[in-house]
């Protein structure tokens, strides 16, 4: 699959086949995600993928997903699930720990945002669906994964075949996105 093929044909996947995910084909995409840019190749972004049954459903509660049912759903039906975390104090600091920007600490989920997508590109260049999702309580999460201390979760990331082939949601194209000066 081309690049362009795999940026435009990559969905979000909210439904996956009942079919368990080889942990060597999650360690491959995990290696191609680590060549995803990083401030000061700082390579801050971490992969803790949940694939025990027992901790998934414990994971698939409102309280984790703060309210949002729908992905809940998702989360039930899904085999395996990516808690992308990342290590605290280094992306967007200096040595002395003081903001590099103006921009402060919101490089780090920047760059996680960037392991994201990529993770999610390998992913389905490998035959698996992903979606990335925002809807989640860190706090009740930790009660039920332990994040190492010093990482902080970025984002909940279910991981599968997929059982779905969305439709491409509208996109904008340049003539609404792009200005020249
Ligand atoms: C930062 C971020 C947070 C998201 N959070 C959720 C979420 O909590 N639940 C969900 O179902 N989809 C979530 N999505 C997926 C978006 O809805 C989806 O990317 C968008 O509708 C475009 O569809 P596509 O990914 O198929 O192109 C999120 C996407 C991003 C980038």
């Amino acid at each position: 699959m081309d690049l362009v093929t795999g940026i435009k044909e990559r969905r979000s996947i909210r439904k996956f086949q009942d079919k368990k995910v080889p942990r060597e084909l999650l360690e491959e995409v995990v290696n191609i995600a680590a060549y995803a840019p990083s401030w000061k190749n700082t390579q801050i972004a971490r992969y803790i993928i949940v694939d025990d049954e027992k901790t998934l459903s414990a994971l698939a509660n409102e309280k984790c997903t703060y309210g949002f049912k729908g992905n809940v759903a998702i989360m039930e039906g899904a085999p395996a699930m990516l808690l992308l975390t990342y290590v605290e104090g280094r992306s967007g600091f200096e040595r002395d720990g003081s903001y590099s920007t103006l921009k402060e600490d919101r490089w780090q989920m920047f760059d996680a945002g960037i392991a994201a997508q990529t993770f999610c590109l390998a992913a389905h260049e490998k035959g698996l669906g992903t979606v990335i999702m925002g809807y989640f309580d860190e706090e009740e999460v930790k009660k039920i994964v332990e994040i190492p201390e010093g990482q902080a979760l970025a984002a909940l990331i279910p991981i599968g075949y997929p059982d779905i082939d969305p439709a491409v949601p509208p996109r904008k194209d340049a003539s609404k996105l792009l200005t020249f000066i």
